[in-house]
């Protein structure tokens, strides 16, 4: 796949990042459908503790640094079908210092960012494609990831000011807390192999658009569709019956109700501005899935 094989570092609990220690780490991307501005909200709704967190949708990954800093030691495993964001998770783990070398060199010019949008990421090292994503996620208009059918990122340049491309204690603190996570470039179905009984999941897919026009699936070259929905709810049940405790989030509507009918169902109000069409701005509902 072009990518360095998922692995965990250590497979033991052992040695694990200790939560004693003031852990400031959060997302250092601006990803679609993050999550942060409903932490407060889901802190009544995840579990008080779990040896394994699983989070297959990881994107800007605003629960697993929300866990790592609430809750009592769990190994991790973080996965995406976005090869570039992965390699960005495993670089910032094995080699964060040389990528903030990296990020350091870049300039905040249009010329410059349109130069380096057009490379081929698999022609890079590993540090340069993920310093790539990072400045181009800092500097690109809305700083959002989205990719064309050919799988190429194709957001214009921001003109932004003073865009903060180089976190370098956040990125550090990412480090440390990404030590022994398992970092995986797979689809979420994967999970089934790997999880088991009292494994705490959190799967946060790309959400069902409200609407043909709303649609903000572009995250990889393969947009998600209806039938992953319900692939995606076949393999919610799977892990329900295993004993999983699986907590899902989603848009509102009708087609995922249905699909959750069995399992308690809360809503949340988040603000969502990354449509151009009205319906995808301002506060609207999602739901909560969660199995116990
Ligand atoms: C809504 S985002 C996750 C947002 C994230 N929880 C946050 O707080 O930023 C959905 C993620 O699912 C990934 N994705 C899309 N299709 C996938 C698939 N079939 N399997 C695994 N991940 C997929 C996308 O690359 C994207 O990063």
């Amino acid at each position: 796949m072009g990518i360095r094989a998922s692995r965990p570092r250590h497979p033991r609990l052992t040695g694990l990042p200790s939560n004693t220690v003031v852990n400031t780490a959060g997302p250092f991307l601006k990803w679609a459908g993050g999550k942060s501005q409903l932490l407060t909200t889901f802190s009544d709704f995840l579990p008080e503790s779990f040896d394994n967190y699983f989070e297959p949708f990881v994107g800007g990954a605003a629960v697993f640094f929300y866990l790592r800093r609430n809750r009592p030691l769990f190994r991790a495993t973080l996965a995406d079908l976005n090869q570039e964001l992965v390699n960005c998770y495993q670089t910032i783990r094995d080699d964060v210092e040389e990528l903030i070398l990296s990020l350091k060199e870049h300039k905040n010019e249009a010329e410059y960012f349109y130069q380096l949008r057009a490379k081929d990421p698999l022609k890079m090292s590993e540090v340069e494609r993920a310093s790539r994503l990072i400045f181009m996620n800092k500097t690109c208009f809305n700083g959002l990831y989205r990719v064309n059918s050919k799988g190429k990122f194709n957001v214009p340049f921001g003109s932004y000011k003073n865009p903060r491309t180089c976190d370098e204690a956040n990125l550090r603190a990412c480090s440390k807390v990404l030590q022994d996570a398992n970092i995986r470039y797979q689809p979420f179905e994967a999970i089934l192999k790997q999880a088991k009984k009292g494994d705490f999941i959190y799967f946060d897919p790309p959400y069902q658009p409200l609407s043909s026009t709303a649609k903000f699936t572009s995250y990889t070259k393969n947009s998600f569709s209806s039938e992953d929905q319900e692939r995606l709810a076949e393999t919610f049940s799977r892990l329900d019956k295993r004993g999983c405790r699986l907590m899902l989030s989603n848009s509102d509507c009708q087609f995922i109700r249905d699909l959750y009918k069995d399992f308690r169902i809360e809503t949340v109000q988040a603000m969502r501005a990354i449509n151009c069409q009205a319906v995808g701005r301002g506060r609207v509902n999602e739901v909560v899935v969660m199995n116990y």
